[in-house]
C-alpha cells in the first residue's frame, strides 16, 4: 500500500497517576522540554481530576490534552460518569478509548467504544481507539481475529472524513507494563493489518492517511527502532510518560520519523 506522509503522535496515558499538584509540575517540565519540538502532535491524557490544571499549564503550547475515557451520553443520570461536551469544555482535543485496561476491568465492549467515538466526534474530540490481543490469544493464533473484531466493531457507521479523525491505537495486551515491547517485526505485522482492515471498510486512500500508534512498554530505548517501521505512526506510551525527561526523549525521536 502506498504511504503518504502522516505526522507522528505520542501520546502519554498517565492512567491512574498524578495528583494535580505532580501533574502540573510534570507538564511544566515536559513543555520546557519539547518547547523547540516540530512536526509531531504531543498529547497528554492526565486523570479527569487532573484536566482543568493541565489545560491551563499547556496553554499556549504544542501540547494536546486528552482524557482516558468519555461516557457516550451527553449529560443525564449516568453518577460518575464525564461526557464529551465537559471534555471539550476542559480543553481535551483528544480522548483514549477502549484501552484493553478498560475493555479488561470495566466491562468496555466493542459496542461501547464505538457509541463512545461516535459521541467524541459528535462534539469534535479525536478518539484515539485501543485495539489490542491478550498473550493466550496471540499464542493460539487469534492475534488477527481479535484486531479485526476491535478494529471493525469500533468504527461502525464512521464515515471516511470521521474516522481520519480518530487514531488507532495498538497495544498488545501483553506488552502493557511488562516491559516487555512487541518486536519492530511484530508491530509493523499488526499495523500493516489494521491499515488493510481500513482499507477494506473504507477506502485504500483513507487507510493510508490514518495515524496508527503502538503502545505497549514504549521506552526511549525501543523507540526508534519501532517508528521506524513503515505503518507505525506513533506511540501511546504509559509508564515512560510518567516522567518528563523519558517523555521528551520519545518525543524527540519521533520527529524523524516525519
Ligand atoms: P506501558 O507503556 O506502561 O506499557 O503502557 C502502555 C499503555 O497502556 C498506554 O496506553
Amino acid at each position: 500500500m502506498e504511504r503518504t506522509m502522516r505526522t507522528p503522535i505520542i501520546a502519554g496515558n498517565w492512567k491512574l497517576n498524578k495528583t494535580i499538584s505532580e501533574a502540573v509540575a510534570l507538564t511544566t517540565a515536559l513543555r520546557a522540554s519539547v518547547a523547540d519540538v516540530n512536526g509531531v502532535e504531543i498529547i497528554v491524557a492526565p486523570p479527569f481530576t487532573a484536566l482543568a490544571a493541565v489545560s491551563d499549564a499547556i496553554a499556549g503550547s504544542n501540547i494536546c490534552l486528552s482524557a482516558q475515557d468519555v461516557y457516550s451520553e451527553d449529560s443525564g443520570a449516568f453518577t460518575g460518569e464525564v461526557s464529551a461536551p465537559m471534555l471539550k469544555d476542559v480543553g481535551c482535543d483528544y480522548v483514549i478509548i477502549g484501552h484493553s485496561e478498560r475493555r479488561q476491568y470495566f466491562g468496555e465492549t466493542n459496542e461501547s467504544v464505538n457509541q463512545k467515538v461516535k459521541a467524541a466526534l459528535a462534539h469534535d474530540l479525536k478518539p484515539i481507539i485501543c485495539v489490542g490481543e491478550l498473550l493466550e490469544e496471540r499464542e493460539t493464533g487469534r492475534t488477527e481475529a481479535v484486531i479485526e473484531d476491535h478494529v471493525t466493531g469500533g468504527i461502525v457507521g464512521l464515515s471516511a472524513a470521521e474516522l481520519l479523525s480518530c487514531v488507532i491505537a495498538y497495544e498488545p495486551v501483553w506488552a502493557i507494563g511488562t516491559g516487555k515491547t512487541a518486536t519492530p517485526d511484530q508491530a509493523q505485522e499488526v499495523h500493516n493489518f489494521i491499515r488493510g482492515l481500513l482499507a477494506k471498510s473504507h477506502s485504500v486512500e483513507t487507510a493510508s492517511q490514518l495515524c496508527i500508534q503502538y503502545g505497549g512498554s514504549v521506552k526511549p530505548e525501543n523507540t526508534a527502532e519501532l517508528m521506524a517501521q513503515p505503518d507505525v505512526d506513533g506511540a501511546l506510551v504509559g509508564g515512560a510518560s510518567l516522567e518528563a525527561e523519558s517523555f521528551a526523549q520519545i518525543v524527540k525521536m519521533a520527529v524523524s520519523r516525519q
